[in-house]
């Protein structure tokens, strides 16, 4: 919406929610989301023509396109817990907007929802509406997190989905215009609704199946002597293939990839395709393996026991360049570090502390063996191996002789991003392993 209220000046662009304390965050200097650009532009255009405020309700009123943009988390109770989208908020959104609105209105899915998610929107429109139009469109998010700014930029596409109607018809139209402002027109796609809304679940499917592939291979790597980073290069060079999202790791992270893949699985099972929702949820699979087998692999390497013996964490958020940390690696290979008892000293250079305690949810008797670090030195001093979780560009620059001196021996470096140089660690003195290398 900042970056909407950025290249159009001219539309009045107002983010409404019911927390007040997050609406009072994008009113202030410190706004409660890390990513590269977004304060400048906020900046830029808040108090002009981007708005935050709770008075939901006048917004509705006063808009013309309402974007609903609520979180859709996987559902953790009743039919379909813990997999299929829990609609409630979305739901809740479109009643409100059924009990408030008087004059026309588009209603934007922006939110990822399951197919068919459009339709519920109508119903309920339809059952209360009086005398005006009202319009569905999706329209899916395809930025990444750490590169959000860049992505709306110069987005690879813009998709929009509407009813095959005049009036459909007449709202994509609508929608497109605010994008054409900076989008070239022929990256702008329009479809039917079903498509858009399958779309946005696809893509993120493909995206985590790249990577549950090349970590299924990077298992095979280790087991023949092969190195993960050259098959990648390799395969990626074949034009069909390409070198993108091709990056082994200690397991995808994110709010997105496993919420969406276990969302797919769950339609398949709802439209009976039982062998398409098998063949989706491996990727899920996949990636807890991978997860598992980074923990394992430390404590067979540390002589079967890491208890009592204290490892450094080095990045805890789910990729670099955030301060998210929904669904990271970290969270599981943490958990089961302190479960195997060891002491585990954690630096990240964006997330704060009593994120990384609640993500933890550590009970009373294990608290004690965490302590998180402001300094990525002092988590590593002492330690008898590190682990590197998140890829940030600062772990490339440390100074890892001093850190090597500073560790108990022999001392370990597990680097779960494929981030450093092996060779150069090797010759310092530390017994390192990465993922899919030998
Ligand atoms: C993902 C998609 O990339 C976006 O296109 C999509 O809009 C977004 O989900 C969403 O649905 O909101 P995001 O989760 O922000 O974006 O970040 P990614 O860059 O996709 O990374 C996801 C996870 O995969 C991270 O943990 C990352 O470290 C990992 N990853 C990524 C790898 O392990 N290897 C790779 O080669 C690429």
């Amino acid at each position: 919406m900042a970056v909407i209220a950025q290249k159009c000046p001219g539309i009045e662009v107002t983010v409404v929610d019911i927390n007040q304390e997050r609406i009072d965050a994008w009113n202030s200097d410190k706004l409660p989301i890390f990513e590269h650009g977004l304060d400048e532009i906020v900046k830029q255009s808040r108090g002009k023509n981007l708005f935050f405020s709770t008075d939901v309700d006048r917004a509705i009123e006063e808009s013309e396109i309402i974007f609903i943009s609520v979180n859709t988390p996987t559902k953790s109770y009743g039919e379909g817990a813990g997999k299929a989208a829990d609609l409630k908020f979305v739901e809740l959104c479109a009643r409100r907007i059924a009990g408030t609105a008087k004059n026309d209105k588009i209603i934007v899915e922006k939110s990822t929802i399951p197919v068919r998610t459009a339709e519920m929107i109508k119903r309920i429109m339809q059952e209360s509406q009086t005398d005006f139009s009202v319009q569905v469109l999706s329209n899916p998010e395809f930025l990444a997190e750490g590169t959000a700014i860049q992505d709306l930029h110069n987005p690879d596409r813009i998709l929009i989905g509407g009813e095959e109607t005049k009036g459909g018809r007449q709202a994509i139209e609508t929608l497109a215009s605010v994008y054409e402002a900076w989008v070239p027109k022929d990256k702008i796609i329009k479809t039917n609704l079903w498509s858009s809304e399958l779309s946005k679940l696809t893509a993120n499917a493909f995206l985590a199946q790249r990577i549950s592939s090349i970590n299924a291979i990077s298992a095979l790597c280790e087991a023949t002597q092969a190195d993960v980073d050259e098959v990648a290069q390799a395969i990626g060079k074949d034009s069909r293939i390409g070198p993108k999202f091709l990056k082994a790791s200690v397991g995808f992270g994110g709010s997105c990839f496993q919420k969406d893949v276990l969302n797919l699985v769950y339609l398949c099972e709802h439209f009976g395709l039982p062998e398409v929702a098998a063949y989706w949820e491996k990727v899920v699979t996949m990636n807890n393996y991978q997860k598992s087998r980074f923990t394992k692999n430390i404590v067979k390497t540390l002589f079967n026991t890491v208890s009592g013996k204290k490892i450094a964490i080095l990045g805890f958020a789910f990729k670099k360049d955030t301060n998210d940390t929904r669904e990271t690696a970290a969270i599981s290979v943490c958990r089961d570090l302190i479960e195997e008892q060891a002491n585990l000293s954690v630096y990240d250079p964006e997330v704060k502390e009593s994120k990384i305690r609640k993500d933890l949810n550590l009970k009373d008797g294990e608290e004690r063996q965490l302590t998180i670090h402001d300094d990525p030195y002092t988590a590593c001093e002492g330690s008898h191996a590190i682990a590197i979780l998140t890829e940030w560009d600062e772990f490339k620059q440390l100074d890892y002789q001093g850190i090597f001196r500073a560790m108990e021996k022999p001392a370990f470096l597990f680097d779960g991003r494929n981030l450093l140089n092996i060779e150069k660690l090797r010759s310092i003195g530390f017994q390192i392993r990465g993922i899919g290398r030998v």
